[in-house]
């Protein structure tokens, strides 16, 4: 019995320890085959042989216990200090993202209007047809819409196909003067080197008193800022044609490859085709019940600054996920 009690003491595992348990208290243990004989005892004896094993059981019990206990706290332990975590650890094997031209060149454009105190204002990609068309000047059935290759929904509504609609939401919105840039993303029905479904526009608008709004100033703004934008390049404004500025104009840029030398992504012209603006059409003001007042707008293509800023060639790259090229802008 004192043998059996220094095992069970000195058992170095659960499973020692249980083996041990069975070898004397299971089915055919010794204690438990003691028991077994105690239907032979005389009765005179009986009693004293049966407390006898009764201590002993205890004993056997409370040893296992006790030891038990102690076991279950060394391999708790052992499993706690085996699988620590330290949180705080660094992993230098972690590849880190990288933020995408589109967006690094929004940001960009962003902050530069931001600083010239312009806000930015926002609406929604779902738009009706006051706000995409009817409002800018675009009446129904006026061929100048089919320059616009528009998604429609069922209901009448339709995924605005520029920024412009942000002009009217924030000119009905507030009063002026007003100084305000739009990002946002705009969807039209084309795909090719040039054209995805789905990109991204900066609109500008800037709304005074008319002696403070001039297509001088318009101009000055968008030199200064295309000259912050691409670096040392000559700027030129080209009489166009939009619905809702009265005038229009195109602004070009010397072509940032070839230096205005000609080259395949100038089509030989030297010029890089970047903004579209004007002075906001008369009818445009009357939509959105402003009187007496000036302004001037203009919206650009963040693609095409992303393209000329970081050298890519295929509009289409940018949407499809490519590490090789993602990987870049680290
Ligand atoms: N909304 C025009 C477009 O998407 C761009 C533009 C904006 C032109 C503001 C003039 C003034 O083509």
């Amino acid at each position: 019995m004192k043998e059996c009690l220094e095992k069970i003491e000195s058992a170095s595992s659960l499973e020692i320890l249980e083996n041990l348990r069975v070898e004397t208290l299971g089915k055919k243990g010794v204690l438990t085959l003691e028991f077994a004989k105690l239907k032979d005892i005389p009765n005179a004896e009986k009693k004293a042989f049966a407390q006898n094993l009764n201590t002993q059981k205890t004993k056997v019990n409370e040893a296992i216990e006790k030891r038990k206990i102690i076991l279950e706290k060394e391999a708790l332990n052992k499993t706690l200090e085996s699988e620590k975590i330290d949180v705080s650890k660094f992993n230098n094997d972690l590849t880190c993202g990288a933020i995408h031209p589109v967006n690094l060149t929004m940001d960009r454009i962003i902050t530069y209007f931001q600083n010239l105190n312009f806000s930015v204002e926002e609406g929604p990609l779902v738009e009706d047809d006051f706000h995409n068309f009817e409002s800018l000047n675009l009446p129904k059935y006026h061929p100048a819409r089919d320059m616009q290759d528009t998604f429609y929904n069922k209901d009448y509504t339709l995924l605005r196909t520029h920024t412009s609609p942000v002009q009217i939401r924030t000119m009905l919105k507030q009063k002026p003067p007003i100084r305000m840039i739009a990002p946002g993303t705009v969807f039209r029905r084309d795909f090719d080197i040039t054209h995805t479904p789905m990109f991204h526009q900066i609109e500008g608008l800037v709304v005074d008193s008319s002696d403070k709004i001039s297509f001088a100033n318009l101009k000055h703004v968008l030199e200064e800022f295309l000259v912050n934008m691409f670096g040392d390049v000559e700027v030129r404004f080209r009489p166009s044609f939009f619905p809702f500025t009265e005038p229009s104009a195109e602004v070009d840029i010397s072509c940032v490859f070839c230096k205005a030398e000609g080259c395949r992504v100038c089509s030989q012209t030297g010029w890089l085709e970047v903004l579209g603006c004007g002075i906001v059409d008369e009818n445009v003001f009357k939509s959105v019940g402003y009187e007496n007042i000036s302004g001037y707008a203009f919206g650009l293509g963040v693609e095409r600054f992303a393209m000329l800023i970081h050298n890519i060639g295929d509009l289409r790259s940018l949407f499809e996920s490519d590490l090789r090229l993602l990987g870049q802008y680290k």
